[in-house]
């Protein structure tokens, strides 16, 4: 696959590096080149603030047909709560038309996605059926299971329950406990 970052970061450096390892070619994007960047990728991945999300779209060029990965947490006025409002993922689906957003990558901080266990599944929230493929390929490549978390009606769940787990860990408690089954 194709694979385009917008961000050079913690998320951008540690899914970034699975897959060059897993053999797809990528193309990096920070603080300018994302036309270009788009337009090489079939995949794009969204790792940059959720704010400069919708000051880069509209420098991105066409996105028609693109598969948008949006792993984006938008801290709310407090930090530990989703922000007021549509969810992000589906303000990046109406700025980027006939893209296709999946919502993915955002439950877990950068330092486990370097180097994930592989129990860790991974939910995508998304609407076109070619595009989630793509991304539990993504997934699978990272070393993780993908599983279908929905449409992108959903994602605001992801981002609640990212803003939900961020806050227990900023009060010092192990979010991860929260999900324990009763066989451990
Ligand atoms: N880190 C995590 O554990 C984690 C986990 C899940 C989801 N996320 C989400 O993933 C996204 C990226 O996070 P990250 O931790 O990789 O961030 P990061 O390490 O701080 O990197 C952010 C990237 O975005 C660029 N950027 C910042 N503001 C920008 C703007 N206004 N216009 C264009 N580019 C801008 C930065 O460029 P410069 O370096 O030039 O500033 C950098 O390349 C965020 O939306 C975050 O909520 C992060």
């Amino acid at each position: 696959m194709r694979i385009g970052i917008f961000g050079t970061g913690a998320m951008a450096t540690a899914l970034g590096t699975h897959w060059t390892n897993a053999g797809h070619e990528l193309r990096v994007a920070g603080r300018g080149r994302w036309a270009e960047v788009a337009a090489f990728a079939d995949a794009v991945l969204l790792a940059i603030p959720a704010d400069a999300v919708f000051e880069v779209l509209p420098q991105a060029g066409p996105l028609r047909g693109k598969v948008l990965i949006d792993c984006t947490n938008q801290p709310g006025p407090t930090g530990t709560e989703p922000p007021p409002g549509t969810p992000v993922a589906t303000r990046i689906a109406a700025a980027a038309p006939g893209a296709h957003v999946v919502k993915a990558f955002n439950l877990a901080s950068a330092d486990v996605w370097r180097k994930p266990p592989a129990t860790l599944t991974v939910p995508l929230c998304g609407d076109d059926p070619a595009a989630l493929d793509a991304v539990r390929t993504l997934v699978r490549d990272v070393g993780c299971t993908p599983v279908l978390g929905g449409g992108l009606d959903r994602a605001h769940l992801l981002e609640a329950t990212a803003a939900f787990a961020i806050g227990l860990w900023f009060a010092g408690e192990d979010a991860q406990a929260i999900l324990v089954s009763a066989d451990g």
